[in-house]
């Protein structure tokens, strides 16, 4: 005799598992050893920074988005595009960072509550701000990243990490240097038609 189909059976299958909870697969600030011939130490010391340097990218990257849509004033249009412009190459090393935290075996920071937390970038006003008060506010971010970065590229490159010495260097370093020229030429004081 066949056997009868019983549709419950059948459509568990068919039927997304939703609203499922475990425990953490890695806690953050745990690091796993991953085979790249790396002392754990030097993966842990560079995962650290890492993760200051992740928050305060992922703040600088809001902060040009904020400024992309608030700006205002007569430079309205290449400011509004210049900050897009920032924001996804910030965005670009934000995703770079957080690659290779894991990379390292540890846990990159992620949420906007977690990066507020961490990001030693100063919390901007929810208000808009007048053109040349966003420049500044990028300048000095800016300048807090360029900071760290050097310092954690040349710790890096002492304890023998250069995949993230090359990182800070060639990509986070130059990208935030060459966006502060872009940047800061704005607020150069200079006149509009009459050469004084
Ligand atoms: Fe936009």
């Amino acid at each position: 005799m066949a056997k009868t189909l019983d549709a419950d059976v059948i459509m568990q299958h068919a039927t997304p598992l939703d609203r499922q909870q475990a425990h953490e697969i890695q806690p953050y600030g745990h690091l796993v050893k991953m085979p790249i011939a790396l002392d754990e130490s030097a993966c842990e010391e560079s995962v650290e920074n890492l993760n200051q340097l992740l928050a305060d990218t992922m703040a600088l990257r809001d902060l040009y988005k904020k400024h992309h849509w608030q700006v205002a004033g007569p430079t309205f249009y290449s400011l509004h595009l210049l900050f897009d412009k920032h924001f996804e190459e910030q965005s670009g090393l934000a995703d770079a960072i957080a690659e290779r935290i894991q990379a390292l075996g540890g846990v990159s920071l992620a949420m906007a509550h977690d990066v507020a937390e961490v990001t030693l970038i100063p919390r901007a006003p929810r208000g808009r701000e007048a053109a040349p008060a966003q420049v500044s506010r990028l300048l000095h971010a800016h300048q807090i990243v360029l900071k760290e970065a050097r310092t954690m590229a040349r710790l890096a490159g002492d304890r023998g990490d250069d995949g993230t010495n090359d990182l800070l260097v060639s990509s986070v370093i130059r990208t935030n240097e060459a966006q502060v020229w872009f940047v800061a030429e704005h607020v150069v004081d200079i006149p509009l038609v009459r050469a004084k």
